[in-house]
């Protein structure tokens, strides 16, 4: 499975990027944003970090502006991947831009039918939205199995990019489901490390093991 970083924040990707645990980075609108920074220069940034897929998502609503922009933003770096949401004018954006190789990343998906669509037009991601359908009271981890039970029957090349991720319980379904990709918020991929046993059990050991006389431990000295 590959895990991405949801993130546009440049000390966190360093950190998971430093452990060598993630392949790539999702960015959107909200969480650039959140980090007051040029666009271009946060993107460049994370591309200079991380030698993987880069998601980076349009803003325009209308399909020629989405188009134009994702022909922009493919530009920034060959590891651009160019987010376009799940709307009428994203499909007709998504199909051009598909058409000329830029690889792209369709997103704030919550049914299989989109996911279907989507796929058809040669998306190269598709991102269901896990978290946020739970927290509407319909199963996301239902619709992951949906999209790879369709994917697999007519040998779709799409991935499927669980997002939303917000817990560990979401990644292990996503991964049980199928889920080429998940995408996960540095939080829930620092609790996905750790576990607390984990710490309980190392710190036995470790006391055992310096109680023993230093003689005995020259082999680390
Ligand atoms: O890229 C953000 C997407 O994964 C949404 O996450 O937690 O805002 O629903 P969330």
């Amino acid at each position: 499975m590959e895990i991405f970083l949801d993130t546009a924040n440049i000390d966190e990707i360093k950190r998971f990027a430093s452990i060598g645990i993630i392949n790539g980075v999702t960015t959107n609108p909200a969480l650039i944003a959140k980090e007051g920074k040029n666009f271009r220069d946060v993107v460049n940034e994370i591309c200079s970090i991380i030698d993987g897929p880069v998601s980076a998502e349009v803003i325009s609503k209308d399909f020629k502006n989405m188009i134009e922009e994702a022909r922009k933003i493919s530009k920034i770096h060959k590891n651009i991947v160019v987010k376009i949401p799940a709307t009428e004018d994203g499909y007709k954006a998504l199909s051009i831009v598909a058409k000329e190789g830029i690889k792209t990343n369709f997103t704030i998906v919550y049914t299989a039918n989109q996911a279907l669509l989507a796929a058809k037009l040669g998306a190269t991601y598709v991102s269901p939205f896990i978290g946020r359908l739970d927290a509407n009271s319909t199963s996301g981890n239902n619709l992951i199995q949906e999209m790879a039970t369709i994917y697999k029957n007519y040998n779709f090349n799409t991935k499927i990019l669980a997002a939303s991720m917000r817990n560990v319980i979401y990644v292990k379904e996503a991964a049980l489901a199928g889920a080429h990709t998940a995408t996960i918020p540095p939080d829930v991929l620092a609790q996905m490390m750790n576990n607390e046993l984990t710490n309980v059990a190392l710190d036995g050991f470790l006391k055992l093991w310096y109680e023993l006389d230093e003689s005995k431990r020259e082999y680390f000295n």
